[in-house]
C-alpha cells in the first residue's frame, strides 16, 4: 500500500508521551494508520507539504448531541437578557425532532458532521436524547450510527411531557423496551443526573440496566449545581462524567482515584453564563480530564473545539498543552479508545494541519479559523481551499 507523508511540518505534536513534539518533521501514513515519525524530506509515494505549519492529532469530541431538528436561538437570547438555563428546554427540541422526517434529520446531522470536520474534529461521540420515545430514540441511534461508532443511548435525558409527574414510569420504559430497541445500535448509555432531570436512584437504575445490556456507561452530572452525578459515575465505573461544573472536594478526590474521566464542556458554561469548572483542581489532584464541545441546540451550539481550548486556557487556567491533550487523548480516554487521540505509529491517521506555527495560536488568535486541513484515517477529509489539493500550498 502507498505511503503518504505530511512533510515539512514545522512542529509536530504527537500527543504520545515518548515521541513528544518534533520540529522539522514528517508524519508518514500508510493503510489509514500512522506508519512513522521522521525528519522532514522523507521519501514517500505521495506527500502533502505542510510548509512549516504545525500538525496535531485530530480532535476527539467525546460529547455531542448532533442529531436534532430546530434551533433555540430565542432561548439563547432570553438567557443573554438574564434568564437562567434549565433542563426543561430539552423538551422544546424533542418536539421539533419528533416532527422532523428521517431525511431531514440525516441531512442536518451530516451538515453538522461536516462542520465539525472543518473544525478539526476527526472523531466524535453522538448521543440520542431528543425523541424520548421508543421508535424515535431508535431512529436517532440509527442516524448517529451512520456517522460514528461511538453512539450513546440517552433516553434518560429528561422526562418527556407525556410522562410528566410519572418519572419512575418513564425510567421503567427507558430501562425496558427503549433500551432493548436502542442497545443493538449503541456502544454507550448515558443519563442526565441533575435537578429537573433524573435523581441518583433513577440514574443508577438506568446505568445498571445499560450495563446489563452490554453498554458502557457515561453520566451528565454536576452541571447546574452540586449533585450525585460524579460520585455515581465513579461508583458505577463509568467511562466519563460530563460537565463537572459544581464538584465538591470529595467528588474531585473520587474522580482522581478512579478511571472515570472528568469531561469539561467550556462552551456550555460560556453559552449558559455559568461558572467554568475548576480544571486546575481536577488536574492537580491527578484526575484525567477531557474537553468536548457538547454540540447541542440548547446549551452549546458549536462545533468549535478551538473555542473550547481557548476558553479552557483563558478561563479555566489550563496550559495550552493540557487543553490540547484534553481535546485529543483526553477525549479518547473518555471513549476508552487507544486507537485515536495521538499520532504514534499504529494509531489511526487522524491529524490536523494548523494554519499556524504552534497550538498556542488556537488561544492567541481566538475565533480565527486556523484549521488548514483535516485528515481522517489517512485521507484528506477537509481542506481549506487556500490549502487543499490543487492549490500551490498543498503540494500534493
Ligand atoms: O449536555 N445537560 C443535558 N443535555 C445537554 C443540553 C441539551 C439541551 O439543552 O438541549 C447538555 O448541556
Amino acid at each position: 500500500m502507498n505511503t503518504l507523508a505530511i512533510d515539512n511540518v514545522g512542529l509536530l505534536v504527537t500527543g504520545d508521551p515518548e515521541l513528544g513534539t518534533r520540529r522539522n518533521a514528517a508524519l508518514v501514513l500508510q493503510d489509514g494508520r500512522v506508519a512513522a515519525v521522521e525528519r522532514a524530506g522523507v521519501a514517500a509515494d505521495e506527500r502533502i507539504d505542510a510548509a512549516g505549519r504545525c500538525v496535531i492529532p485530530g480532535f476527539v469530541d467525546s460529547h455531542t448531541h448532533l442529531v436534532f431538528a430546530g434551533d433555540r436561538s430565542e432561548e439563547f437570547a432570553a438567557r443573554m437578557a438574564g434568564a437562567p438555563y434549565a433542563a426543561g428546554g430539552i423538551n422544546v427540541t424533542v418536539a421539533t425532532t419528533r416532527a422532523a422526517s428521517t431525511e431531514q434529520l440525516r441531512a442536518l446531522a451530516a451538515a453538522r458532521r461536516r462542520e465539525a470536520l472543518r473544525a478539526g474534529i476527526t472523531h466524535l461521540e453522538i448521543k440520542s436524547g431528543y425523541a424520548l420515545d421508543v421508535d424515535g430514540e431508535c431512529r436517532l441511534c440509527e442516524l448517529a450510527a451512520e456517522l460514528t461508532d461511538d453512539v450513546t443511548f440517552l433516553g434518560a435525558h429528561v422526562v418527556p411531557p407525556e410522562y410528566e409527574g410519572r418519572a419512575d414510569d418513564y425510567v421503567a420504559l427507558v430501562c425496558g423496551e427503549m433500551l432493548a430497541a436502542c442497545a443493538p445500535r449503541s456502544r454507550w448509555i448515558d443519563v442526565f443526573c441533575e435537578e429537573g432531570a433524573f435523581d441518583a436512584d433513577q440514574s443508577r437504575a438506568v446505568l445498571e440496566a445499560g450495563r446489563e445490556a452490554g453498554l458502557g456507561l457515561r453520566v451528565h452530572g454536576n452541571q447546574l449545581g452540586p449533585g450525585a452525578g460524579a460520585q455515581l459515575a465513579v461508583e458505577m465505573r463509568a467511562a466519563s462524567v460530563d460537565h463537572c461544573t459544581y464538584l465538591s472536594d470529595a467528588d474531585v478526590a473520587a474522580l482522581a482515584d478512579s478511571d472515570t474521566v472528568a469531561t469539561l464542556l467550556p462552551a456550555t458554561d460560556f453559552s449558559t453564563r455559568q461558572p467554568y469548572p475548576d480544571a486546575r483542581r481536577l488536574l492537580d489532584a491527578g484526575a484525567t480530564v477531557a474537553i468536548a464541545t457538547n454540540c447541542n441546540p440548547g446549551s452549546s451550539y458549536t462545533t468549535s473545539m478551538s473555542l473550547c481550548i481557548a476558553l479552557a486556557v483563558r478561563d479555566m487556567l489550563m496550559t495550552t498543552e493540557e487543553a490540547l491533550l484534553a481535546a485529543t487523548a483526553g477525549g479518547a480516554a473518555a471513549l476508552r479508545r487507544a486507537d485515536i487521540g495521538h499520532l504514534a505509529p499504529g494509531a489511526r491517521a487522524d491529524a490536523v494541519i494548523l494554519d499556524a506555527p504552534s497550538p498556542a495560536h488556537l488561544v492567541y488568535r481566538p475565533g480565527v479559523p486556523l484549521i488548514a486541513a483535516t485528515l481522517v484515517g489517512g485521507r484528506l477529509a477537509w481542506a481549506d481551499p487556500e490549502f487543499g489539493p490543487g492549490s500551490a500550498r498543498c503540494g500534493r
